[in-house]
């Protein structure tokens, strides 16, 4: 008799979602502060909040502004703007807390506020789970505030990447959330667990200034397991160990994308802006250098010393008399006062007369006859020949 014994390999691949605990309000206090004036009259103002926050528990209780466990996590503002104190209230739960546990953690960030603050007339208490906050005055679309700063806690993790890894999601979130549904992501990668979120009415600007802000201050935090970054208008953090529900992580890739294309778009656009830029400059160059000889080339001689008046081009002699074959009589086409006018041929294929002065070589009648040259090279007239240049040497 045989017997085989199979031996069955089972690999267990353990995952990293624990699953997080039924009820979990993550009611750990991050952050508490009051502002140290005291409202007045004091019993209007807390008479005012503590109709707020009926207002906020009742709307979270509800899944008012997205709703516990939703995608934008639940969201609510209150305001009682005409008692005799005005007071302006508003708590938002983290996107990856149920409902009960939003609510759990309003209560537990509404009493500690209570108690801490008593009759200030602002403060605010910012949970894992959730934030709550009161003013006198109207905050909601407060973004950065001075007193934003980074909590870290847990020891370093061991081995490397993980500090890489931590500060890569945490750059992404920044990108990404500010165009993500409800202001908010919650992503894993490499053995981090990170989120982001800003207060819904800050807009997608406010959003993004926020967390730039808040990821300077958690950059402090790595390699240490867990960090978070608290501000008026955002929160932060990131961990080697889940704190939401594997449902609860959402693809970056859509709201990175277009991120990157607009930075890819910039790049491209860079580039062809240097290269268009210094083309320009090439051409400025080029025409600057085609403008000068141009300009400079005739002033080669310059016997006529123009300034205002453009002056004409100056020739040599020894072309005029190659044009004019020697100024012989085949090419004469008339005499004229002081000399005769001759019929040339330009190397440039250009018919020309030429018309050879004879005049006393003293300064005085040279410098008449550079003005009057200068003088007729200006004219433009239909009876009139156009006067193209002169030659003076010799
Ligand atoms: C606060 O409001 C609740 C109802 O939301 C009410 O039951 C309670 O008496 C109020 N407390 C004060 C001090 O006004
Ligand atoms: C809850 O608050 C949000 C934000 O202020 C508001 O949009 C929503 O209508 C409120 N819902 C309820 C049920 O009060
Ligand atoms: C920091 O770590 C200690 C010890 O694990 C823990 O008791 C404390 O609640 C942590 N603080 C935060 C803000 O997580
Ligand atoms: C995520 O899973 C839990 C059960 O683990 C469920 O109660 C919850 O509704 C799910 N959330 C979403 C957004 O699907």
């Amino acid at each position: 008799m045989v017997v085989v014994v199979v031996v069955l390999l089972v690999v267990v691949v353990a995952s990293p979602w624990v699953p997080v605990a039924a009820a979990d309000p993550q009611a750990t206090l991050l952050n508490l502060g009051c502002s140290q004036y005291n409202a007045t009259p004091t019993a209007a103002f807390l008479a005012a909040l503590n109709s707020t926050f009926g207002e906020l528990r009742a709307n979270l209780s509800s899944g008012g502004g997205g709703g516990g466990g939703g995608e934008a996590g639940g969201f609510a503002t209150a305001a009682e703007p005409r008692a005799a104190a005005p007071a302006f209230a508003m708590a938002q739960c983290r996107p990856y807390v149920t409902r009960g546990d939003c609510v759990a953690c309003f209560d537990a960030a509404a009493t500690r506020l209570r108690a801490a603050c008593g009759a200030a007339n602002g403060g605010r208490a910012i949970l894992d789970g959730c934030v709550v906050r009161y003013e006198s005055a109207v905050f909601f679309d407060q973004a950065t505030l001075p007193g934003n700063t980074q909590v870290c806690n847990g020891s370093a993790v061991a081995g490397g990447g993980f500090a890489d890894a931590a500060r890569g999601l945490v750059g992404d979130l920044v990108a990404a959330v500010p165009r993500a549904p409800g202001l908010a992501a919650a992503a894993a990668r490499a053995g981090v667990y990170a989120a982001a979120q800003c207060v819904v009415t800050v807009g997608e600007g406010g959003c993004a200034q926020c967390l730039e802000v808040a990821a300077r201050n958690i950059d402090g935090c790595p390699p240490n397991s867990d960090g978070r970054a608290v501000d008026a208008g955002c929160f932060m953090r990131y961990s080697d160990k889940p704190f939401f529900p594997a449902n609860a992580t959402v693809d970056l890739a859509p709201y990175l994308r277009s991120g990157k294309s607009d930075r890819k778009g910039a790049i491209i656009g860079g580039i062809l802006g240097g290269v268009a830029f210094l083309f320009l400059i090439g051409l400025l160059a080029f025409l600057w250098t085609w403008w000068s000889r141009k300009l400079l080339k005739p002033r080669r001689g310059d016997i006529l010393g123009a300034t205002e008046l453009q002056g004409p081009t100056s020739f040599y002699y020894q072309d005029l008399k190659v044009a004019t074959n020697n100024f012989c009589e085949e090419s004469k086409l008339g005499e004229g006062g002081f000399g005769g006018v001759f019929k040339g041929l330009l190397k440039n294929g250009k018919t020309v007369a030429v018309k050879r002065l004879t005049v006393m070589e003293t300064s005085r009648a040279k410098a008449d006859f550079e003005s009057e040259v200068k003088l007729i090279s200006n004219v433009r007239h239909r009876n009139l020949v156009r006067l193209l240049g002169c030659s003076s040497k010799g």
